[in-house]
């Protein structure tokens, strides 16, 4: 029988790039974990019944219980993107965003199942076809850049849509993971992220909030 992972484990496939619960790109052995794993088959009932299945992972208490909360006191918050869907995000909508216009996107159409009711599949590079300017009053844009966001040219259109799809005065909330093998073009040298301003994220006191996980994942808050 297997045991539950503790959130070292769990980081640490995340880390080799498994998102922590792998079992969904791994069928195979899925009937055979169901049977003699609990916790997964507790997991994999949640998600069938439409409950929660968080990720246990510091970077997703950073985001759950620090950055969603700060956005949800904020009234003026109605219009909001979450860019890059998976098993663990899919109840974003119901339980931190319900009541605003959620949006989500994803490149890939198998992330369909994934996503908010109001859901396009495309990238993130063309989502100035899909929204008029000044939409959103908040987008998430986490776990995407390199994880398929990878080259200048894709970085630099996907991040100049954000900017023109936002708001004034709206925000952008760029998730990565801070190891070379995912961060294939430096930050700092994109063009497109220098329209925004930078933001500070009063829990964190700046506008960078790097969190403690072994990949180094790391929330960078702006401002347009
Ligand atoms: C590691 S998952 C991140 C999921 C989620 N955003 C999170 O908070 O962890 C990366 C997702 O980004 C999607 N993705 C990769 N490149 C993309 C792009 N250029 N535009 C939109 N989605 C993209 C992938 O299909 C995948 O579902």
């Amino acid at each position: 029988m297997h045991t539950s992972r503790s959130r070292a484990q769990i980081e640490s496939e995340v880390l080799r790039g498994n998102e922590g619960m792998p079992e969904e790109r791994h069928r195979g052995p899925k009937l055979l974990r169901l049977l003699t794993d609990r916790h997964f088959a507790l997991r994999a009932a949640r998600y069938a019944l439409g409950l929660p299945v968080p990720l246990d992972t510091e970077d997703r208490r950073v985001l759950e219980q620090e950055i969603f909360p700060f956005f949800q006191r904020q009234s003026g918050i109605r219009t909001v993107l979450f860019v890059g869907c998976d098993w663990y995000t899919r109840h974003y909508e119901r339980a931190f965003f319900a009541g605003r216009n959620y949006w989500t996107l994803d490149v890939s159409p198998a992330a369909r199942k994934h996503g908010g009711r109001q859901h396009v599949v495309a990238p993130l590079e063309s989502l100035a076809g899909h929204f008029p300017p000044d939409f959103f009053d908040l987008i998430f844009c986490n776990g995407v850049y390199g994880y398929g966001l990878d080259t200048r040219e894709q970085c630099e259109l996907a991040f100049a849509a954000c900017h023109s799809r936002l708001k004034k005065g709206g925000c952008f909330v760029l998730g990565w993971v801070d190891i070379p093998q995912r961060t294939p073009v430096p930050l700092d040298s994109l063009a497109a992220l220098r329209h925004f301003e930078k933001m500070t994220f009063p829990p964190a006191g700046s506008w960078r909030y790097p969190t403690a996980t072994p990949y180094r994942h790391t929330y960078d808050f702006y401002a347009k």
